[in-house]
């Protein structure tokens, strides 16, 4: 019977009663019955092919029980748990016999219960051993194997000749108790228990032999199995269970087919047949269709599947970990590494936006700025147009006739004009304000890529004090003259705080420059500098004359007069002066060397006439004839004044030695120049009243002048070839080509008397 062999076997067996399966029906809200079905017995869930009436089990094997005390039961054996896997958990009577000291013996059999009729169930020998408790004992079993056609037995022997001897270790190891191994497709056990020593008792131990299968970890060995009763006669074995069929690919094909949808097919060898699976990524009871049956998991519930910035996507079947926005890599393993390139996309998309942002708040910002500063300039503009008299002006100017009518600029057409008052564009300066060039759209009669050119007067702050009327009255009177020899006000500018006026330009600077500067005055002739005289006597008499009260101008002086490409005379600044803060303008007079012009008269009695500008004018034509500054000094250092020096020449016949150089060449001249010495005397008497009027002195000038004229003719021409065609041409001056506006001359408006008186 090979009893060596049995011996051998290893012979350690621990009882468990407590049974552990892994089992996807761990879920008990899954349907896992039939419909209509019962699918629990007390603590126990039946799942389906396993029922317990007709239609709930798939064929007759799979049928259950379940009695009044709540335990299941496979035909009379109590069932521990089922399990789709293909496990079936029962609780197996155990084998045993006891021998009395009296002889009689206690059996207890126990296989007939598992005598199965079906092929459906067979042990598992991979949880089961068949194990042997008692002393100086075997027991073997004899089974079918793969069904009846096959029988197979297996057994083991325990020794033990003392109590000592029994090992309480918990394990099964040959003394006392042995185990051995069973192997596949076992069923229907006939187990046969001995005693080797004719039932010797040995002190303490009880004379009993048991045998059974049972699961391995469902069973420890202790000493109190041979020495006290056992409290159960069963214990828990695991057989196998399968769909009995030949194989998956016969089964698929025939109409009892029992896997259902999102399954898959596995084959057994015992019991032969096959199982069915839920596919991966489904759960559910595999041999259902509808609610109980294989369905997709979430897989994305519960515990997190993905790893780091990946989300989980549940897919039918399965799941997969996208990475998140702006990252990529492997969601399943390493992990979802940033994605520099989107990464930078983004970051560079976002600071786009955000600058984009501040810009058009900045320049949102700006525009508010600029559009509250342009109100307030429009409102200021009112107020100051309102303050300098515009309104009256404006009225006036509007029943000037056409072509000579003044015009009232605004400040932004002066400031486009003048390039915004820029430095070079300045063409004088002194203490009372600045004077700019400035270039004026086309105007009327000139083509459209003409540009006027123009001067602009822009004085200091003004005594806002003073009536503004009176400047607009002043304004207007001078807007009104119009001799070819005054340079010409065009027009003015009353929005700003202090006013500006627009003059045409004159381009050849001013008379004291041209006299003064050694060779620009070689180029002056008697005949020019006659006809200049002439010319500003002639305006300074048309002035005295053209109004009642006359205007004077007060203020005559070479920086004054302007000229032009023709030598022809402007006389300019006057009236104006009134613009400057009157104080000032008072003294700088004074100060400012004007003061040579001065009439003495009116300095001694502060009472203004006409004949103070005969003074100035008589000076002038001394300024003219001599070369000599007003107030100079002579060789000696010592400071002279024109007038008297001249004078003093004069009467003792010396004027040779104070005459221009420049006008010394001719001899036919020097009885004229000498005329013009006398008559220039008479301009600068002490007496105003003494003094010839304006008109007298303008006629008597232009006698001597036509006189030079004559006599020119027949004299040899003077000077080089281009002076010389100037010095023929006739003196009709044309208004408006050069210019220049000497701002240096304040002088106080006498007009503004007049029009007050
Ligand atoms: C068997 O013994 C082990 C270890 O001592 C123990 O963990 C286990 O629970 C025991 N099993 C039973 C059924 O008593
Ligand atoms: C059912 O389970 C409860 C606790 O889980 C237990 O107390 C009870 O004995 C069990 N009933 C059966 C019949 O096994
Ligand atoms: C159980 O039986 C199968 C099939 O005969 C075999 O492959 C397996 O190794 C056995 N397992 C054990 C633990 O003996
Ligand atoms: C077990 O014993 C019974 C009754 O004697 C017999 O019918 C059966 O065939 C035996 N089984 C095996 C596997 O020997
Ligand atoms: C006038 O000025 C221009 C340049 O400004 C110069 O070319 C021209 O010679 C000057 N004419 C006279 C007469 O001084
Ligand atoms: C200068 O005189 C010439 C000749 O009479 C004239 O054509 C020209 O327009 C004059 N220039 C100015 C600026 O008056």
């Amino acid at each position: 019977m090979g009893l060596n062999y049995l011996l051998q076997a290893p012979i350690t067996i621990f009882v468990s009663l407590l049974i552990i399966f892994s089992s996807t029906i761990c879920g008990s809200n899954l349907l896992i019955a039939k419909p209509h079905c019962q699918d629990t017995c007390g603590n126990f869930t039946i799942p389906f092919p396993f029922g317990i009436k007709k239609n709930c089990y798939l064929s007759q094997e799979f049928k259950v029980t379940c009695n009044k005390d709540n335990i299941l039961l496979l035909g009379e054996i109590p069932v521990l748990d089922i399990s789709l896997e293909g496990q079936l958990w029962i609780n197996k009577v155990i084998s045993s016999i006891c021998f009395r000291r009296d002889g009689s013996i206690q059996a207890n059999a126990g296989d007939q219960e598992f005598r199965m009729s079906t092929n459906s169930f067979s042990f598992n020998n991979f949880s089961n051993v068949f194990v042997v408790v008692g002393c100086d004992s075997y027991a073997y079993f004899t089974s079918f194997r793969f069904g009846k056609q096959q029988t197979f037995s297996t057994g083991c022997i325990s020794f033990c000749r003392s109590k000592e001897e029994i090992s309480n270790d918990g394990f099964c190891s040959g003394a006392g108790c042995c185990q051995a191994k069973i192997p596949s497709g076992i069923s229907d056990l006939n187990t046969s228990l001995y005693n080797l020593n004719n039932y010797r008792y040995i002190e303490g131990i009880k004379n009993c032999i048991y045998a059974f299968i049972v699961g391995e970890k469902s069973f420890n060995f202790s000493i109190d199995r041979i020495t006290k009763p056992w409290n159960s006669n069963r214990l828990p074995a695991v057989l196998d269970w399968a769909i009995v069929d030949n194989n998956c690919g016969t089964a698929q094909a025939s109409k009892d087919y029992a896997c259902k949808g999102n399954t898959f097919c596995q084959d057994k060898d015992y019991p032969k047949g096959y199982l069915c699976h839920c596919k991966q990524g489904y759960q559910g009871n595999p041999y259902l269709d509808g609610p109980g049956g294989c369905k997709d998991i979430n897989e994305c519930e519960g515990s997190n599947l993905c790893k780091k910035n990946s989300v989980c996507q549940n897919k039918i079947g399965n799941y997969t970990c996208k990475c998140s926005h702006g990252y990529k890599g492997d969601g399943f393993l390493e992990g979802c590494k940033r994605d520099e390139q989107i990464f930078y996309k983004l970051i560079a998309g976002s600071s786009v936006a955000t600058l984009v942002i501040i810009l058009a708040t900045t320049w949102l910002y700006f525009i508010i700025k600029k559009r509250k500063s342009i109100q307030r300039k429009e409102m200021m503009r009112d107020k100051f147009f309102k303050e300098n008299g515009g309104v009256l002006l404006k009225e006036r100017f509007s029943k000037q006739e056409g072509d000579k009518r003044a015009k009232i600029y605004h400040e932004n057409e002066l400031e486009r004009a003048t390039d915004n008052f820029a430095q070079s564009r300045i063409l004088g300066q002194g203490r009372y304000g600045k004077v700019f060039k400035g270039y004026l759209k086309a105007v009327k009669g000139m083509s459209d890529n003409e540009q006027q050119e123009i001067a602009v007067k822009k004085s200091k702050q003004m005594d806002r004090s003073g009536q503004m009327e009176t400047f607009a009255n002043e304004v207007f009177v001078l807007s009104q003259i119009n001799h070819k020899n005054v340079v010409r006000l065009l027009g003015c500018c009353l929005d700003t705080e202090s006013p500006l006026l627009v003059y045409e330009f004159i381009d050849n600077g001013t008379l004291s420059d041209h006299i003064h500067d050694s060779i620009k005055a070689s180029f002056l002739s008697l005949q020019i500098r006659l006809r200049i005289a002439t010319e500003t006597a002639e305006v300074l008499s048309y002035l005295h004359s053209a109004a009642s009260p006359p205007l004077i101008h007060r203020d005559i002086k070479s920086a004054n007069i302007l000229l032009d490409k023709n030598y022809t005379a402007k006389v300019a600044d006057f009236g104006v002066s009134r613009l400057f803060p009157l104080d000032e303008t008072q003294v700088s007079t004074v100060i400012l060397g004007t003061f040579g012009y001065l009439d003495p008269e009116y300095m001694h009695t502060g009472k203004l006439t006409v004949k103070s500008d005969v003074y100035s004018f008589g000076v002038l034509l001394m300024e003219i004839m001599t070369g000599k500054k007003v107030v100079y000094f002579d060789l000696q250092g010592e400071e002279r004044r024109l007038a008297k020096h001249f004078l003093s020449c004069l009467n003792e016949n010396r004027m040779s030695e104070i005459l221009d150089a420049n006008l010394l060449h001719q001899k036919e001249t020097y009885g004229l120049i000498i005329e013009a010495a006398l008559v220039a005397k008479s301009y600068v008497s002490i007496r105003g009243d003494d003094r010839p009027s304006m008109r007298e002195v303008a006629t008597k000038l232009r006698g001597l002048s036509d006189e030079m004229k004559q006599m020119n003719f027949q004299a040899k021409p003077y000077g080089s070839s281009k002076m010389e065609s100037i010095l023929l041409e006739p003196s009709m001056g044309h208004a408006f080509d050069g210019i220049s506006i000497s701002i240096d001359g304040p002088g106080m408006s006498s007009m503004s008397r007049v029009l007050d008186n």
